[in-house]
């Protein structure tokens, strides 16, 4: 794995840890409320994109927890906003827009499964806590990464509403897109994330549910920065 972008940080630097499954608008919501408060964004799905698709470009199989494992370990990731780069030969490559494909999305689901892969990229995910403070999303921020997050919210909708925002999000794109597909890659992927042995998709004892089927992308950040804000003035 890469050296840590940022040097190792301190355990009181304050974490917001933002979890829920695959297209709840957790990635937005984290991301303004990051700009609202000047922290530092971790999007932690990212790490088992590019794994996805480093292990894919060597034609290492996703199920092969060793080599998907020991692949991730030699990676050179880079982070810079909302690109991500990596290392190949002297080259930085910048993979952004190839590790935001449905089928990235799939591969991420099916490498994250592997405990030795999520032990090797805890160290990198550490390494975001830097002052003034960090705004982490991912599936398991809240329970396993920062089980001492400041504020944890657990930000989830219906799979209908996640797969309508999907199916938008791509036509958006130009990309293809089938509704029917969408709705079943999401419900196998919930099922994944949720049943898999090493840090499943769960709601922290300790989190706030968020149901966003009928709340706009700015009322949930309102939110979530009312509850951090209650939270720091205790
Ligand atoms: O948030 P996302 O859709 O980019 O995540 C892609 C996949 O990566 C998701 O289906 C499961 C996995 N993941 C994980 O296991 N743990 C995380 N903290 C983040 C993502």
């Amino acid at each position: 794995m890469s050296e840590p972008t940022f040097p190792i940080a301190s355990l009181t630097v304050p974490v917001i840890a933002i979890d829920g499954p695959s297209a709840s608008g957790k990635g937005t919501v984290a991301q303004l409320v990051a700009e609202k408060l000047g922290f530092h964004y971790l999007d932690s799905g990212a790490l088992y994109r590019i794994v996805a698709l480093a292990t894919q470009q060597k034609n290492i199989a996703w199920d092969d927890a060793l080599a998907v494992t020991e692949c991730a370990k030699k990676l050179t990731i880079r982070f810079n906003n909302d690109q991500v780069y990596l290392q190949e030969g002297d080259v930085l490559k910048d993979i952004s827009d190839e590790i935001r494909t449905e089928a990235m999305g799939k591969g991420a689901s099916q490498v994250a499964v592997h405990a030795s892969l999520r032990a090797a990229l805890l160290d990198l995910q550490h390494s975001f806590r830097q002052a003034p403070g960090l705004v982490a999303d991912g599936r398991d921020m809240g329970t396993v990464v920062f089980p001492n997050a400041q504020l944890k919210i657990f930000l989830t909708a219906s799979t209908e509403v996640r797969a309508t925002r999907r199916y938008q999000q791509l036509l958006a794109k130009n990309q293809p897109a089938n509704f029917d597909n969408i709705l079943l890659d999401l419900q196998e992927r919930d099922a994944r994330d949720k049943s898999r042995a090493s840090a499943p998709l769960v709601m922290a004892n300790d989190a706030i549910l968020l149901e966003t089927d009928n709340l706009g992308i700015s009322e949930a950040v309102d939110i979530v920065l009312q509850n951090y804000q209650r939270k720091i003035c205790k």
